[in-house]
């Protein structure tokens, strides 16, 4: 039985089940998974197709995006099922449980998902432990963000600490400024507040190349709701502090496109196929106002087709998370196999 037609039984199943069901369901499998002779059972051979960016050899331009493992516990199957490289976290300081259930929905008629997760993850103690358990060669993300309880105004200490502590088990690190789930978070997008942020966070990563002889690159992970001249002025802060890439975009507060739909009122952020024009858009503009700054680009890839729109719109390298819900590891291989990579 190969991957495609295990996923078509696991998928049947999870679907079946309450949306946050399957995910903890899913996770939990893949954690014993990941230290099992039938991790080989999901393991996808797919043709090499290097990218370079950031000074690091992505294998493939296919990442996973950050919020399906929030807590770095399952790194060698998303290896396994073929991903050129993996995005952990979002991750806090401080463990916390995010915001009450249900906070995860599936939009299935719009292939979408609403969540409002609100960072739940076990803290980055835990999720540094788990990396070094990992010991993965591939190209790793961690993405790091602010804890619940943490004032707007002290976020950024929150950041540093997330920096100091992930420094030197990172290929890149995500600073994420863009979830829609934690009060206040994506004010840190704007003017002074984004400039204070990245100075600060610049600095420190100075400190720690100096420190650790490794110059670990810093991307700012952006939300799809930016108007022209925001995106304007994000872009100039971003070249100003000479930041190492942009990942666009994180989940939309917009409900274009699933009006009317089951759960489309949910609160929270909108992913997958009603997101990835929007998206599209954004690494467009970013692309035009940043000169050659890399850009990973993600929302609503679904499709080998859907990837290199991204690609052709100015990015380096994609992720995926709903449409990986959705078709599960034929996806991986279907974009890895045809995406054509730019260089
Ligand atoms: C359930 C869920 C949880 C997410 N959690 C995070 C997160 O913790 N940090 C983050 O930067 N993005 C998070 N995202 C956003 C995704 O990484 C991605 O940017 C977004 O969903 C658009 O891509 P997609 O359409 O392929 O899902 C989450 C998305 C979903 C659906």
């Amino acid at each position: 039985m190969g991957p495609t037609m295990l996923y078509q039984i696991a998928r049947a199943f999870l679907f079946a089940h309450d949306a946050e069901w399957a995910h903890e369901f899913t996770i939990h499998r893949f954690r014993q998974l990941k230290n099992s002779p039938l991790l080989g059972l999901v393991r996808q051979r797919l043709p090499e197709k290097p990218v370079n960016a950031f000074g690091l050899t992505f294998k493939n331009p296919l990442g996973l995006a950050a919020g399906l493992d929030k807590n770095g516990e399952c790194i060698p199957v998303w290896e396994a099922l073929g991903f050129g490289f993996v995005e952990v976290g979002t991750v806090t300081p401080r463990p916390q449980p995010g915001n009450d259930k249900p906070r995860l929905f599936r939009l299935r008629e719009a292939q979408a998902i609403i969540n409002r997760m609100g960072f739940n993850n076990e803290g980055v103690d835990y999720l540094v432990e788990q990396v070094k358990a990992a010991n993965y060669k591939g190209v790793l993300g961690i993405n790091i963000g602010k804890n619940l309880t943490t004032p707007v105004e002290q976020g950024r200490d929150d950041y540093l600490t997330c920096l100091d502590k992930v420094y030197e088990h990172a290929s890149y690190v995500a600073v994420n400024i863009s979830s829609p789930n934690t009060p206040g978070l994506r004010k840190l997008q704007y003017g002074e507040a984004l400039d204070d942020l990245l100075g600060a966070l610049m600095a420190r990563r100075g400190e720690l190349a100096a420190q650790t002889g490794k110059t670990v690159p810093l991307l700012v992970k952006i939300a799809p709701d930016l108007e022209p001249a925001e995106i304007e002025q994000i872009a100039d802060s971003f070249r100003r502090h000479a930041i190492d890439g942009v990942i666009a975009t994180n989940t939309t507060l917009s409900r274009d496109g699933v009006a009317g739909l089951a759960h489309a009122s949910e609160a929270g952020g909108l992913s997958g196929r009603p997101v990835a024009a929007r998206s599209t858009a954004v690494v467009a503009a970013m692309r035009q106002a940043l000169g050659d700054m890399p850009i990973i680009g993600v929302g609503g890839i679904d499709s080998a087709e859907s990837a290199q729109q991204k690609i052709d719109a100015g990015a380096q390298l994609v992720q995926i998370y709903t449409g990986f819900i959705y078709k599960g590891p034929p996806l991986v291989k279907e974009i890895v196999k045809q995406v054509t990579v730019g260089q």
